[in-house]
This record gives C-alpha cells, sequence and structure tokens, in this order.
C-alpha cells in the first residue's frame, strides 16, 4: 500500500513538472510570436529582421548592446528582435537561438558562450541565415564575422594593471562569471599568462560568481576566509567587482585590498570613485550592438566583411573618471 501511494505521488510530480515545462515553453513560444506579430502588423513592417541574443534581458551590460543595435534599427529599415533569458541560463539561451533559427530571420548575432553553440549556429548558416558571434566567440562555427573585446588580450591587460599597482607582488583570488563561458577562460588565461612571469604573484584561489552578484559576494568572502593572505582581486565580469568588495567590507577587508574588474557600470564607477575598486576593464557594449547591425547589414548586402572586429578594451582608473565627466559636462 505504502509502495503504491509512493508511487503514484512520483507519478504525480512528475505529471505536474511536465505540465510546468511546457506552460513555460508555451508562453515563451507565444512572447516570441507575438513580438514578431507586432513588426508584421504594423503599416510598414521593417525590411530586415535580426535576432540579437544576449546572456541576460536584465543587466546593464546587455541593455547597451541592445540599445545600441536597436538605435540602428531606423538607419537601415531592421527589426532587431533583442532577446536573452532573464537571468543568465545557457540553456534557455540555446533555446532561443534555436527558436531564432526555425523562424528564418534575416541574420542572427548571437553571443557564443560555449561549444554547444556551434552546431545551431552552422544549422543556420547551413540554412542560409548568416550568423555573427557577439561578445563571447565561437571560432570554430562556421559565423562570419566576431565583433566584441578581444578577451585574451582583455585578461593580459587587467595581468598588466595589477603587476604594476602592486608592484610586483600579490597574492591573488580570482571570481569568474562561469568557469564554463569561453570569454571568462580567455580572461583568466591572458591573466595568467602574465603573472606567471612575475615571481612575487600567486593566484591561490579561482571559483564562479555565476553572473550573480550575491553568487561573487559568497565565493569572494568564502576566499576570503579559507585564504586571509589574499592582497588582490580580479573579477571577469560586470558583477564581480560589486560581489568582491561587499564580501571584503564585511570582513573589514576594504582598505588593504587591491581590486580589478570588467565593465563600467553605474555600481562599479561608484565603487572605483569611492576606492573600493582600483582599476577597471572598460569594453564597448554598446558600441557592439550598434556594429553588429551594420556589419550584419554589409553582410546580407553581399559586401566583404572582415571576420574580426575587436573593439576597445581600456584600463580606467578614478582620474579617469572625473576626465570622462568632464568632457561629458562639457559636450552635453
Ligand atoms: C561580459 C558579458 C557578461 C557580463 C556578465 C561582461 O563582462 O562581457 O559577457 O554577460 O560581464 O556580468
Amino acid at each position: 500500500m505504502k509502495r503504491t501511494a509512493i508511487i503514484y505521488t512520483l507519478l504525480l510530480a512528475s505529471f505536474v513538472f511536465v505540465f510546468a515545462f511546457a506552460i513555460y515553453f508555451y508562453n515563451q513560444v507565444q512572447s516570441y510570436d507575438a513580438k514578431i506579430k507586432k513588426n508584421a502588423d504594423t503599416s510598414s513592417p521593417s525590411a530586415y529582421h535580426f535576432a540579437l541574443i544576449g546572456e541576460e534581458m536584465d543587466h546593464v551590460y546587455w541593455r547597451l548592446v541592445g540599445e545600441g543595435a536597436i538605435e540602428k534599427e531606423g538607419e537601415y529599415d531592421v527589426f532587431v528582435e533583442y532577446e536573452g533569458p532573464k537571468r543568465s541560463n545557457p540553456e534557455e539561451q540555446l533555446k532561443l537561438l534555436d527558436m531564432a533559427v526555425k523562424s528564418k530571420v534575416d541574420g542572427i548575432i548571437v553571443q557564443a558562450l560555449n561549444d554547444k553553440f556551434t552546431p545551431l549556429i552552422n544549422q543556420a548558416v547551413d540554412q542560409g541565415i548568416p550568423v555573427m558571434t557577439v561578445d563571447t566567440d565561437a571560432p570554430e562555427s562556421r559565423r562570419v564575422a566576431y565583433i566584441g573585446t578581444d578577451n585574451y588580450e582583455a585578461g593580459r591587460l587587467a595581468g598588466e594593471t595589477l603587476v604594476k599597482d602592486t608592484k610586483g607582488k600579490a597574492t591573488v583570488g580570482i571570481i569568474t562569471g562561469r568557469f564554463a563561458n569561453a570569454h571568462h577562460q580567455l580572461r583568466i588565461e591572458g591573466f595568467k599568462d602574465v603573472l606567471k612571469q612575475t615571481d612575487g604573484i600567486e593566484i591561490v584561489a579561482v571559483e564562479e560568481s555565476n553572473i550573480d552578484r550575491i553568487g561573487a559576494e559568497e565565493q569572494a568572502y568564502k576566499m576570503l576566509r579559507e585564504h586571509p593572505d589574499i592582497t588582490a582581486f580580479y573579477g571577469t565580469s560586470t558583477l564581480d567587482g560589486g560581489g568582491i568588495t561587499a564580501a571584503a567590507e564585511k570582513l573589514n577587508r576594504l582598505d588593504d585590498l587591491y581590486v580589478i574588474t570588467f565593465d563600467l557600470s553605474d555600481e562599479n564607477a561608484q565603487l572605483l570613485q569611492n576606492g573600493a575598486i582600483d582599476a577597471l576593464v572598460e569594453q564597448q557594449p554598446y558600441q557592439m550592438g550598434s556594429r553588429s547591425v551594420e556589419i550584419m547589414m554589409d553582410i546580407i548586402k553581399g559586401k566583404p566583411v572582415e571576420e574580426i572586429h575587436h573593439t576597445d578594451a581600456t584600463i580606467i582608473r578614478k582620474p579617469d573618471l572625473l576626465y570622462q565627466k568632464s568632457q561629458a559636462g562639457e559636450t552635453s
């Protein structure tokens, strides 16, 4: 009797799970179709329809990529379907790519997080849909072009900056977005390659934040407890800086830690301003979005395009922030 009850409970639970998943997937397809239909229903639908698929919709960095692309819509008579998982989720991102291929858009611009993106990119190309990668490249795929940071070089730049600022003496903890993300791997590889050449620097721990500020804080906190000798942190994605400095503050380590991380978000700029962060690697997400549309148009029009389009990655320190502000003041 007890066994039958367990079997029924398991069957019921599986049914509820499958049902909930079916509803979730159905809703996603519906919202995607609705957006496409909205474009088709307008009195003069755009001549081209591109899908732009990023890591996370509600994220400061990806919002800029989306805005840059959408800004080009009018100029090129293109409708940019800017999509991404609500919260970073590579499997969901793959599903969005699959849907874009199935809905036969005119061009796909996608952040190719890992190897799993390659077969779908190739499938799109086989069906005559040109694909570009943005922010994170899939060089093994048949994508036509990549636009974004040279992630290996950006990692080297972060390493060189840390060596210089710490005068070649540091015990380092690394917080990375995700171990499996190709661009984060490159950012660590470049960083390590520089540090290898300096005797006084040692990396004692590397953990992932899961593209999450709280995740970064938890990992940095754990690291600082396990390795109280850490004197410097390197964060490879936007939200890592906030997490690292929050953990350092809780442990009263904010003043004596050196922190370098990626991206000039408002939060990171504030932390740089008040001295919690020492240096940032600034990327160009807005430009990645806007240039990706321009390059995709060239591809569609049959113009020759370069395969690699590296956008700038530069080091920003507190004085640069003041300079940027004064420049913005002068031009506004
Ligand atoms: C990366 C993006 C990533 C973001 C996550 C940025 O540095 O370039 O790919 O989605 O960080 O926080």
